[in-house]
């Protein structure tokens, strides 16, 4: 099993360690990025990915090897810390750049077969909002199953987060982990995605953005192909 983790801070603290705990238990091949570090571009809105390709993204060479990893990958977790309620600014600018792989446009065949996992830590509150700035994105890509974990630490750094709280978060790592591990290759999506993914195989039949309708008709979604096993 392959597992990319993308981090929304550089650097090793709560954030990390939960998420670090998640991997460790899921087993397998890990490739972990960390923003800005690895990728800190902020999207110019030249709209090239949604009307051309992505391939002419000012940014593409340097998301590239990211994408790759997340494209390759069975699990995809997302890690933020909570920043004013959201999640950290150097995540929400990688998020941007993938607009293009919403289901309304053209969404990537193989999310459709993957994990993902949420994961945020707050000194005490935002979670719930933090967690949603990264599920809209992985919900949008088309992700088969996606579970979220939203801890509050009570504190600013991982040496200060108390043993009982790091009981209940080996606890639900665990957890959360053994479904991963055996629901793997055998995910499909929801029907809330089923239903999206099917209103828009309709839309693009009439389609309103010559790329996105060229992208669904190469795949044969608008004549009923989907991309899960059906
Ligand atoms: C800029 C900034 C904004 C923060 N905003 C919040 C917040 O809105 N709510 C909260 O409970 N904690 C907030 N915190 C605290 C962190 O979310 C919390 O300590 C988190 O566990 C840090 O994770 P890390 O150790 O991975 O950096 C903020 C911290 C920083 C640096």
């Amino acid at each position: 099993m392959k597992t990319v983790v993308v981090y929304g801070q550089n650097h090793k603290g709560s954030t990390y360690h939960v998420a670090r705990e998640l991997v460790e238990k899921i087993g397998g091949e890990t490739t972990e990025f960390f923003l800005p570090k690895d990728f800190g571009e902020f999207c110019v809105g030249c709209n090239t990915c949604f009307n051309i390709t992505e391939r002419k993204c000012p940014h593409y060479a340097k998301l590239a090897p990211i994408t790759a990893a997340l494209d390759a990958a069975d699990v995809i977790i997302l890690a933020s810390p909570v920043y004013v309620y959201h999640a950290t600014g150097a995540m929400k600018a990688f998020l941007d750049h993938y607009g293009y792989r919403w289901m309304v446009h053209s969404p990537e065949a193989s999310m459709f077969t993957k994990q993902a996992v949420c994961v945020c830590t707050a000194a005490g509150a935002g979670m719930k909002t933090t967690l949603r700035d990264m599920h809209d994105s992985l919900f949008q890509w088309g992700i088969a199953k996606t579970y979220t974990y939203g801890v509050g630490v009570a504190a600013v750094d991982w040496a200060g987060v108390s043993e009982k709280k790091r009981r209940t978060i080996d606890k639900t790592t665990t957890k959360i982990a053994q479904q991963i591990v055996r629901r793997a290759g055998r995910v499909r999506p929801g029907i809330k995605t089923r239903m999206v993914f099917a209103a828009m195989s309709r839309l693009q039949r009439s389609g309103f953005n010559p790329r996105d309708v060229e992208h669904w008709k190469q795949h044969g979604w608008t004549e009923g192909k989907r991309p899960w096993k059906q």
